[in-house]
């Protein structure tokens, strides 16, 4: 089959959080399922082009009145794809331009896969203009990753889709009532995201710290676990300017939004602390207020606890690898989660992921204590903690527990992270792969 994504973010060269990892996973595992996979993504003037590499034009075609021109390049990660008051105007050109492009070009897909608010327009421009030309043979899936924004444009990309999907089975429970969804449920299906060895590409293309973690992952895959999860807590103990010492590391990687549980991220940080732990937050608010506020938190941790905590109020592909390798555990605290990608990251690297049980991250991970029959069910061992409520009392009770795991149980500890690097872990696969040809409009 040939299967086209219209999409506006794509790891590494365009990335703001999961999407942009699906969008490049899938696409991959589909590819290698011998599929054909093209992705249109818009090149936005943000692009950093002393990053890209062999940029070059490919065509221009001219729709509505303007000139579209389409452009092959490979390119390295960028931010900054947000957040325009013209978003909407932005992308729903986009999308029309795409759909030029593809009949423009005589493509004959069979499956047009659009994502989220941002390319939900193609689902209708799709149906309402192009599906009498050489495009008719296409069918439109629309997935749902985030139904938190731009309700009413996916609202009418469920309406219009053949099929809409959403990212794991419990969100699609979760949201099943909400008015862009329910009455679409005969066609709606939840399917998990996986991950595949893409994550962490752009690593190799950051110099210093990419081949100290290259060093660690090789020790990690043919050593110890043990040994290698050890030294990879040392060199991020040392990269962020933590004491060097032996004692629990919970790492937290997020965009510092409500959906990511602001206050119990905050109440976590100073329970690890209590407990004589460490913690590295890595996280970047796109709302001022919540930046400022993590930036007066990091200025108290600075005073009182200069040792153990550390918050990196930035985004940094590479130190969130470092993050995930160093960590013990990686604490997911989401108010509410349509998949999550940053479990399913923390196992491969042997972390155990300590989480609130919503969307994704109730149907990636099983607690130690309470989901042996459910894990059994789904043909897993338990991998993590997790817990129900959203407030302090729901966090220490995943977190306690982890945190003693730690103290008390170093056997169950170790041969956790053991079983998640050998069973859920990176395989045959080093994440380490290069990256080959990555285009903003890919079309062979
Ligand atoms: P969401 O898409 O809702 O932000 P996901 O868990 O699906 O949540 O995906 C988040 C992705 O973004 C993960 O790959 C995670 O490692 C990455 N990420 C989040 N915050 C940062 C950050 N500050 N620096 C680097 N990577 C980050
Ligand atoms: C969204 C969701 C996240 C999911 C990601 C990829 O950003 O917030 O839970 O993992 O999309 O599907």
């Amino acid at each position: 089959m040939h299967i086209v994504h219209v999409a506006v973010e794509m790891a590494p060269i365009a990335k703001v959080g999961g999407l942009g990892d699906v969008v490049t996973s899938l696409s991959r595992a589909v590819q290698d399922m011998n599929h054909n996979v093209d992705i249109i993504l818009p090149k936005y003037d943000c692009l950093k082009y002393n990053n890209v590499k062999d940029l070059q034009f490919h065509k221009s075609y001219s729709w509505g009145g303007t000139e579209i021109k389409v452009w092959l390049g490979r390119l390295f990660w960028v931010g900054c794809i947000y957040g325009r008051a013209n978003d909407a105007e932005r992308f729903g050109f986009f999308c029309h331009a795409a759909l030029e492009f593809l009949l423009q070009s005589g493509f004959h897909p069979d499956i047009i896969h659009c994502h989220d608010w941002s390319s939900a327009p193609v689902s209708w421009l799709f149906k309402e203009h192009y599906v009498h030309y050489g495009l008719s043979k296409a069918r439109v899936v629309f997935t749902i990753h985030n139904l938190e924004f731009g309700a009413n444009l996916i609202g009418k990309a469920m309406e219009y889709s053949d099929k809409a999907t959403t990212v794991s089975p419990t969100y699609s429970q979760e949201v099943s009532r909400h008015p862009c969804v329910a009455p679409h449920l005969y066609k709606f299906h939840g399917i998990l995201n996986e991950l595949t060895q893409t994550f962490g590409t752009h690593i190799m293309i950051s110099s210093f710290l990419a081949k100290l973690i290259n060093a660690i992952a090789d020790f990690l895959y043919f050593g110890n676990v043990v040994e290698g999860k050890r030294a990879s807590k040392e060199v991020l103990q040392k990269k962020v300017g933590l004491k060097v010492a032996d004692m629990p590391l919970v790492g937290i990687i997020t965009r510092l939004t409500h959906q990511k549980g602001i206050h119990l991220i905050k109440h976590a940080i100073w329970r690890t602390l209590e407990r004589n732990g460490q913690v590295v937050l890595l996280g970047s608010a796109p709302d001022p207020r919540i930046q400022n506020e993590f930036v007066h938190l990091a200025n108290q941790l600075h005073s009182t606890h200069n040792d153990r905590a550390r918050l990196c109020l930035t985004y940094d592909e590479p130190l969130s690898h470092l993050i995930y390798a160093g960590a013990d555990f990686i604490l997911v605290p989401s108010i509410f989660e349509p998949c999550g990608l940053t479990q399913l990251t923390a196992m491969r690297y042997g972390s155990i992921p300590t989480v609130r049980k919503t969307g994704g991250l109730y149907d990636t991970v099983f607690d130690v204590d309470h989901d042996k029959e459910r894990a059994e069910a789904n043909g897993l061992e338990p991998n993590g903690f997790n817990f129900d409520g959203a407030d302090a009392p729901g966090v220490d009770y995943a977190l306690d527990r982890a945190l003693s795991a730690w103290y008390d149980g170093r056997e169950w500890f170790n041969s956790c992270a053991n079983e998640l690097w050998s069973k859920i872990g990176l395989g045959t696969d080093l994440p380490w792969i290069t990256w080959s040809s990555t285009m903003l409009l890919e079309n062979e």
